[in-house]
């Protein structure tokens, strides 16, 4: 948790945000409930609601907060424990003494907040919430404002009566750009990233068990900090993006993609990838698509400054995959044509990167456009090009992750074939000989400053092939 003053200044931050957009009415937040595993009680460890802690900083579940957009008021809401609660969890800190420690004098019962939603919903004053990420949330909201379920993840301007347009773009605006106390949180998530992904690559062994390096990388993070930031991606079938199968066994000659990251005590994430040869070396084959890549994630790094936009930075990237890919004949004519054609998708079918923060994929709920395009430009409808979650003219502040692959999807390339997606651009001939290669993804994640950008964290993941197959020869 930091200081007092970060949530005061947050809270009166998106105040002034909301009077720029002329809204009116009451600004509520919900924090998260306990949620069950497998019964009531058996509880999944506790992740408070991103944006409520963001705002109002209390990590504890059954808590919500209003701020009033007419008067400036402000109240955080929750229950004091009882002698039952003391059983079971030991005494705790007070609500209030919750509310001082973020800088909100006013705290009241959680009933509280009910009445105080039902109200301003009954005067007819327009209540402002953002889309809710769980599902206790999205029908919590839905029995208070007597919106239909169905529409309360819906985003538009609040006078359709669904998750408000203005709190989403003013929520975006502040947590887009990260303030120097939450750098410091993300620079420590990277530690503990660099920690985790360093356990996997020394358990990178021909005979072990997926699963097992799963398991070694993950205790890093609860070691250290709150546990991984994402379902860890670990296969050695890196062609399927977000693969979370583990059942396999470290086999030499195969590639092992590791996409991993650590949340830190106070939730920031990181968010890695390294791709490792199971045997400790490169064959020729993966070196060359190992290098492309290399080189892809070097290039977009070194483009990453404020002055330019991610999707520039994508484009630049895509463009120099396909020179590469082409003088190694997998596809063949204009490049630029190829660039504007989409025929970087058939390799790379994901975006450069994404915002990260307090949320692997940051804000992601609030809405891809939202976060990552704004009214800066309009989405792609192309492979690849269309998932680009981070589009915008780049700013000090931003934190992207810088993430290029090359895959090679058997049933995606049968597809391009049988219906001519690729415009007669791609060699299919050579395409044959590797339907069974896998994928090849290396990512880190950057802070662009005020003079160019960073990579986050204390050390470096080694990421040239020769480093790698070096530093596997030693480990
Ligand atoms: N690291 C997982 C993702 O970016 O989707
Ligand atoms: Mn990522």
């Amino acid at each position: 948790m930091f200081e007092a003053n970060v949530y005061v200044n947050r809270r009166r931050a998106l105040l002034e945000k909301m009077a720029v957009q002329s809204a009116k009415g009451i600004v509520i937040f919900l924090g998260n409930a306990d949620a069950p595993t497998n019964y009531r009680g058996n509880d999944y460890k506790f992740r408070q609601d991103s944006n409520f802690l963001y705002f109002w900083g209390v990590d504890e579940p059954w808590f919500a907060g209003v701020l009033d957009l007419d008067n400036g008021d402000e109240c955080l809401y929750g229950n004091d424990v009882d002698i039952d609660d003391i059983i079971w969890m030991g005494p705790q800190p007070t609500v209030a003494s919750k509310g001082n420690a973020i800088g909100c004098a006013k705290t009241l019962p959680l009933a509280e907040f009910d009445k105080a939603v039902t109200a301003a919903v009954s005067a007819g004053r327009p209540v402002h919430f953002l889309p809710p990420a769980r599902y206790y949330n999205q029908m919590k909201l839905a029995q208070l404002t007597g919106i239909p379920n169905a529409i309360v993840r819906k985003v538009g301007p609040i006078a359709e009566g669904g998750a408000s347009e203005e709190l989403v773009k003013a929520v975006v605006a502040l947590r887009l750009i990260k303030e120097e106390c939450e750098i410091e949180e993300m620079d420590k998530a990277a530690e503990i990233g660099y920690w985790m992904h360093t356990e996997a690559r020394r358990g990178c062994k021909p005979g072990v068990l997926e699963q097992e390096i799963v398991g070694r990388m993950e205790g890093v993070t609860y070691s250290k900090g709150w546990g991984p930031s994402f379902t860890t991606i670990l296969s050695q079938n890196g062609e399927t993006l977000h693969n979370h199968s583990h059942h396999q066994i470290i086999t030499p000659g195969r590639l092992l993609v590791v996409d991993a990251g650590a949340e830190s005590n106070t939730h920031y994430a990181s968010d890695f990838t390294r791709t490792y040869p199971c045997s400790g070396k490169f064959t020729t084959k993966q070196r060359e698509i190992y290098d492309i890549v290399e080189q892809a994630n070097e290039l977009a790094f070194s483009l990453t400054k404020p002055g330019t936009s991610y999707w520039d930075v994508h484009c630049a990237t895509v463009r120099y995959m396909l020179e590469q890919l082409k003088a190694l004949d997998f596809v063949r004519g204009d490049v630029d044509e190829m660039v504007a054609c989409g025929i970087s998708g058939l390799f790379m079918p994901h975006g450069l990167g994404h915002n990260m923060g307090m949320d692997v994929h940051d804000m992601e709920d609030l809405g891809e456009n939202y976060v990552g395009y704004g009214d800066e430009r309009q989405r792609s409808p192309l492979l690849g090009m269309g998932n680009l979650r981070m589009a915008r003219n780049l700013k000090p502040g931003h934190v992207v992750t810088d993430e290029p692959g090359i895959y090679f999807i058997p049933a995606l390339i049968e597809q391009w074939k049988r219906e001519g997606t690729d415009k007669g651009f791609v060699n299919y001939e050579k395409l044959s000989g590797y339907y069974d290669f896998g994928g090849i993804r290396l990512e880190d994640d950057v802070l662009v400053t005020e003079e160019g950008s960073r990579r986050l964290g204390p050390y470096r993941l080694p990421i040239k092939s020769s480093d790698i197959e070096d530093i596997m020869s030693k480990e």
